[in-house]
């Protein structure tokens, strides 16, 4: 297995099955200074920049907060709008990241831009950490949702998932990605002008993802053990803020997710994710239902960013 010191982490396109459960077995000797609300001093001497383009909460602050969990330091940017790339000189990846390798010693970036953490890992020293990039992918969330899935199913192999929403989502791309290294069949369910494009079907075959498609979550709640669900109802990921103006609508049934179609359809021990935010796709009186894992998962968002942290910085082999 390769080392993961001074990788850069860009895609699970290029993660290989075991370096998949060293990751969650390093978050999972990680996951008590979490969970006790404890501070480490494993990284003590490093500092993490936050180079985000678009906004974030869970992404950019789990990093954050994994980082001081583990004793290091944080910088960057949360308003890109207030530097240089962002203004007058509009500032290339590259400058931008020449200068940002100096100020600490990983990278996460998240852009509207799809490959712009690939450009900046072509040119930092340190490592990149994608934090989402357009409607390319989003590989610490969906480690997240694989480490969730393992702590609540004890196994990822075997599982039947069912995903919903738009397949341009970055994290539906890394999830199909991620998925390609175990034994899950999948199923699809998505408004027909945001389903698979046929390059990503052609592509999902050759790395021998087990997928079919449905219209409606109806004909395939019943077989699925994990249910992830993303918005059908959603900004632009390629503009850097896309702002609600009037009424965007609601999700149409086939996408949603209800607790009488959890109560009548669902197998009574399948779990439910959502990388959030959420419209309503998830009604929130599906929240304390015992499908729900979406506030397990945020917590576990912060120990897989430790996880990753540890082991791109060096600190854990
Ligand atoms: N799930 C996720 O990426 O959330 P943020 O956009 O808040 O980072």
């Amino acid at each position: 297995m390769r080392s993961f010191a001074g990788r850069d982490i860009l895609s699970l396109k290029d993660f290989e099955r075991q370096e998949f459960f060293r990751v969650f077995e390093i978050a999972e000797r990680l996951e008590p200074i979490a969970r006790e609300r404890q501070m480490s001093d494993l990284l003590h001497n490093k500092i993490l920049v936050t180079a985000f383009y678009q906004p974030s909460t869970r992404t950019r602050l789990a990093h954050e907060s994994a980082m001081l969990r583990l004793g290091g330091k944080v910088t960057g940017f949360s308003d890109a709008k207030m530097t240089r790339a962002g203004d007058f000189y509009q500032e290339s990846i590259k400058d931008t990241v020449k200068m940002l390798e100096f100020y600490g010693d990983v990278i996460v970036m998240r852009h509207f831009q799809q490959g712009a953490p690939h450009e900046a890992a072509k040119w930092s020293s340190v490592p990149i950490i994608n934090g989402g990039d357009g409607w390319g992918e989003h590989p610490t969330q969906i480690l997240t949702d694989f480490y969730t899935v393992m702590r609540e199913k004890g196994r990822i192999d075997g599982l039947k998932w069912l995903a919903v929403g738009d397949m341009r989502m970055r994290t539906m791309h890394s999830l199909a990605y991620g998925l390609s290294q175990f034994d899950c069949p999948i199923t699809f369910v998505s408004p027909p002008d945001m389903s698979l494009t046929d390059e990503m079907k052609d592509d999902l075959k050759n790395y021998s993802l087990n997928f079919r498609e449905a219209e409606h979550v109806e004909q395939a709640i019943a077989d699925a053990d994990v249910i992830l669900v993303e918005p059908v109802v959603q900004p632009d990921y390629t503009k850097s803020r896309d702002e609600r103006s009037g009424d965007v609508g609601g999700t149409p049934a086939n996408y949603k997710i209800t607790r009488e179609l959890l109560a009548t359809k669902a197998k009574s021990d399948a779990i439910l994710l959502h990388s959030l935010p959420r419209m309503d796709e998830i009604p929130a009186d599906v929240d304390i239902t015992r499908w729900s894992r979406y506030w397990q998962e945020a917590f576990n968002g912060v120990v897989m960013r430790m996880a990753l942290l540890a082991l791109v910085l060096g600190k854990m082999e």
